[in-house]
Parts: C-alpha cells; structure tokens; sequence
C-alpha cells in the first residue's frame, strides 16, 4: 500500500497549452491520480488555457479521453467525474489581448488561494504569457510559474529568457522542471547515499574507477520534429536530465534536505565539470544520427527521412567523458550517453568500483571483476550490487560474479507513481527541492556551450548508426580507448 497522502489546500492551477501533448499524456493523468488518492481537495480548480475555441464540456471530453487512454477504462466513474468536475477551460491566445480580462477576472476570484502556471508551451511565448500575468497583477505572493526545460537553446538564450521571468516572477516563485528529479529512483539516489553509511566512505576517486550514465530510449523523435530538429540530444537531455544525475552522484553531502542545501551542492558540481571544448572534442564527444533500421520489431525510417529534412544535422545521440575537477573526484571519468532508437529503453547508472588491490587466488579461480552498483532507474526500478563469490561444489576455489538484486516492485509492492504527480503537488506546497534553480540551469549551459560550438566549429556531420543498434562505433571507442566498456547487465 502507498501511504497516504497529505492534502494540500484547494487551489488553482492553470496550464498554458492545456491541449498539447505533455498536457494530455503527463500532467493531467498525474492530476487525475493525486485527485483519486484525495490530495487534491473538492473545490480546487484546474483550469486548461489554449487557442481552440472550446467549451468546457468539450475540453472534459478530451481530458476524459486522455486520462482514460492512459490510465486505462476501468477508473472508477464517481472518481473520474469528481476529478472532471475540477476542470474549466479559457480559450487565450498569449500573443493577442483578447479574453485576458476575463481570465483574470476569473482568476482573482480566489484571492487567497495559491495560483500556478504552468507554461507547458513552446518557449518562446514564455515571456509574453509571463508579462501579461505581470500585467493583471496575477504575479502576486501566491502565484507560482512552472516552465519546462530546455530553457533556451544556449547560456545567452536562457539567460535571457530567465532575467525576463524573473521581471515578472521572483526566483522563488519560478519552478524550472526537470521531470527526472521527480522520478522515484532518481530521489532514491540521494536516499541509497546519505541514508546508508556503507556507500560514502567509498564515494570518491580512491575507490571508483569510473561512473556511467545512460539514458537510451529506442523511440524516434516522433511528432516532435520541429522541436527535436532545433535542438538535438545535448540541448534535449544531457543539458538536464543527464548532468543533473550527474549531479546526484557526484554532489558533497548536504547538510540538510533544504532545497538550497541540495542545490547549492549540485551547482558546485556543475561548476566543477572540465569543459568540453574545440581542444578536446574528438577526444571526449561523440555525437551521432541514426539511419534506417528496426526498432520496437519494425523497420523504422532513418532520421532525416523522419524529419524530411535531407541537410540536417541535429545529432539523436551523444556520448560523453565528462571529468569533475575537484578533490572528491579527480581522474574518475563520468561517461554519458543518451539517443534516439537504440536497442531498449533503459535509464541506468553505473558505479563501478576499483579493482582489488592484491589477488589471493590463483589463475583457476577465474578472472575478478570490479565490484559495480547498478542503479536501474527506469523500467525495471531495482539496484544492483554485482559482488565476487565462490562457486559452489569441489573442483578448486572458483570465482563468480552475482548480483544483490533489488527490485523496488517487489521490495515495496507500490505503484511507482510518475514523476508529475510528486512535481505538481511540490509546487502547490512551494518546495523547490526537486526543480531547477536559475544559476544551476545557467552553470549547466556555460558547460553545454563549448561543445555544441566545437561540433558546430569542426564542420563534421553527425555519425550515422543504425536505428536498433547502441549508436556509432565511435561511442565504443571511446570508453574502450580508456580500457574500459560500457556495462552490459550481464557483463
Ligand atoms: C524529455 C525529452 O525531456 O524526456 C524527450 O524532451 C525524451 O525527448 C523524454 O523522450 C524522456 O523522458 P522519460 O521520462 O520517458 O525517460
């Protein structure tokens, strides 16, 4: 059984692009389970914002559809009409003046409430949507705004559109979402590392040999084409996802769970990565495209066949060794890799420890891996710990390498709930724990900037891979060049 979950007072949350994708498919069946698990009081109000001219009835026929699509069609009828009943629609359009009163005529209405917004839009009508939330006076004490990552496409970009959400919103009040800081195994990281004394006296260059981080999907870019082809996988994912899981691992203990305390830490992580440059490039990045090939048992089209766009360049896959220049770390590589229509959708971090430093055993005992922690956090949420042991029976003292394995569906038997729904509600409750502060975004693309302009600089076409495959060779070589290889379960 979840424990149950504290309510939080009504309030009002309003999303921009209320019938756009992430709407649909996350946040309004994350809403629909906070609403079931009774987090979410009668008397709340959700409230969808686009351009579509629709009726509220007609918006509560697609969140019904959408909810029921991907929560499944047995929810329970009094339930889901309870949770429909939360919902209103306002028909705006950001850029134009028209409908704006009203809306915030209708948002006034209760003034003591906390008030969200949640811009789950394109980025570039942040601002005019913030200015004219400003405008109404609806960037009041209570109100907060939640924007969606990647926040600009450089450090320039984002510094810009951070400076002007912050004329219209303090930084306490912004709410920069990265979805993964929401997802249960990612927040048990930081649980498996302070809340056990075994982990920490190990945790650093003296005792690690190498960190990995992948995050694979084997989906393509899908009806994200435009988006996806403007930005790319560093911009997409290792710009946040990635590093802030990198952060995780690498950060110094806080001295609290203060959101300050956890992201003053983080920074000072990014703050210390090596930066990836025109000077080191060929050495430390790859980045790749994937051509035609199977995916999920079909044969899928190749990238720019998808994009129909035969020039483009916009890597779907990027490895990385990424180095922290610090005491804690120093010489321990951090290899990163993430793409587009590789073999599985795995999201895992792999810790793996320094070998022995003397062997006992003779030759016949069989070769002695390094210990490694495998931090599986998506599908399958569990953690590994591969040990040596002894194989059982006579014929000699014989090693082999088996798993402690923890699987989180089975230690906890709890439905694992999505990252939106704890997200969402810590914005009502106004923690910022789980989300970006503006220098850490900052810090994170003064790190991404270098190597986007190195690429841009060497003029070399994004290497092909095959879709289905586990990206270019030039991924394996480059771990393998350090003699090392990337994990494989069971390797
Ligand atoms: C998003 C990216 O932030 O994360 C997508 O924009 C990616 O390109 C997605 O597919 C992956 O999220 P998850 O939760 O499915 O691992």
């Amino acid at each position: 059984m979840t424990a149950p979950a504290s309510q939080v007072d009504p309030f009002d949350l309003v999303i921009f692009g209320g019938t756009g994708d992430l709407a649909v498919r996350k946040l309004l069946p994350a809403l629909y389970h906070r609403y079931a698990d009774g987090q979410i009081q009668p008397g709340s109000r959700l409230i969808g914002v686009a351009r579509d001219a629709l009726s509220d009835a007609d918006y509560h026929a697609r969140v019904r559809e959408a909810v029921v699509k991907s929560l499944g069609a047995d929810l329970p009828e009094e339930t889901l009409s309870g949770f429909l009943g939360l919902i209103g629609y306002h028909a705006l359009d950001a850029r134009k003046d028209a409908g704006w009163d009203a809306f915030a005529a209708a948002m006034h209405a209760s003034p003591e409430r906390v008030c969200v917004f949640y811009l789950a839009t394109s980025p570039d009508i942040f601002v005019p949507i913030c200015e004219r939330l400003r405008e109404r006076g609806l960037n009041h004490a209570r109100a907060r705004v939640v924007v969606e990552k990647p926040i600009g496409r450089d450090l320039q970009s984002a510094t810009a559109i951070n400076d002007a959400l912050g004329r219209c919103f303090a930084e306490q009040q912004t709410f920069r979402i990265d979805h993964y800081l929401g997802k249960e195994t990612v927040q048990n990281l930081v649980a498996l590392r302070f809340g056990n004394a075994l982990f920490e006296p190990l945790w650093n260059a003296g005792h690690i040999d190498h960190v990995q981080i992948t995050v694979a999907e084997t989906i393509g870019v899908e009806w994200r084409a435009g988006f996806y082809d403007g930005a790319g996988a560093l911009r997409d994912m290792v710009q946040n996802h990635l590093l802030q899981l990198l952060c995780l691992v690498a950060m110094e203990p806080p001295a609290s769970l203060a959101p300050d305390a956890i992201r003053d830490e983080k920074l000072k992580v990014l703050r210390a990565l090596k930066p990836i440059d025109e000077t080191n490039a060929a050495q430390c990045s790859v980045r790749g495209q994937y051509r035609a090939g199977a995916s999920n048992g079909g044969a899928v089209p190749g990238y720019l066949e998808e994009i129909g766009r035969p020039e483009s360049r916009t890597e779907t896959f990027v490895a990385l060794k990424a180095e922290l220049r610090n005491w804690r770390w120093a010489g321990v590589p951090f290899y990163l890799r993430t793409g587009k229509r590789l073999p599985e959708r795995v999201s895992e971090i792999v810790i793996t420890f320094r070998a022995i430093p003397h062997s006992i055993f003779g030759e016949s005992a069989g070769q002695i891996s390094p210990n490694k922690l495998v931090l599986r956090l998506q599908p399958d949420e569990g953690v590994k710990l591969w040990l040596m042991n002894k194989y059982p029976g006579p014929g000699g003292l014989r090693l082999r390498r088996v798993a402690l394995d923890m699987s989180f569906a089975e230690a906890f038997g709890v439905r694992n709930p999505d990252a939106y729904e704890r997200l969402l509600m810590d914005v009502v409750r106004g923690n910022p724990t789980l989300f970006m502060r503006r220098d850490e975004v900052e810090a994170a693309w003064a790190w991404a900037d270098p190597i986007l302009a190195a690429w841009e600089a060497g003029h070399d076409a994004p290497k092909g891979y095959t879709a289905g495959t586990w990206g270019p060779s030039a991924a394996v070589a480059l771990i393998e060049r350090d003699g090392r290889t990337w994990h494989e379960d069971a390797s």
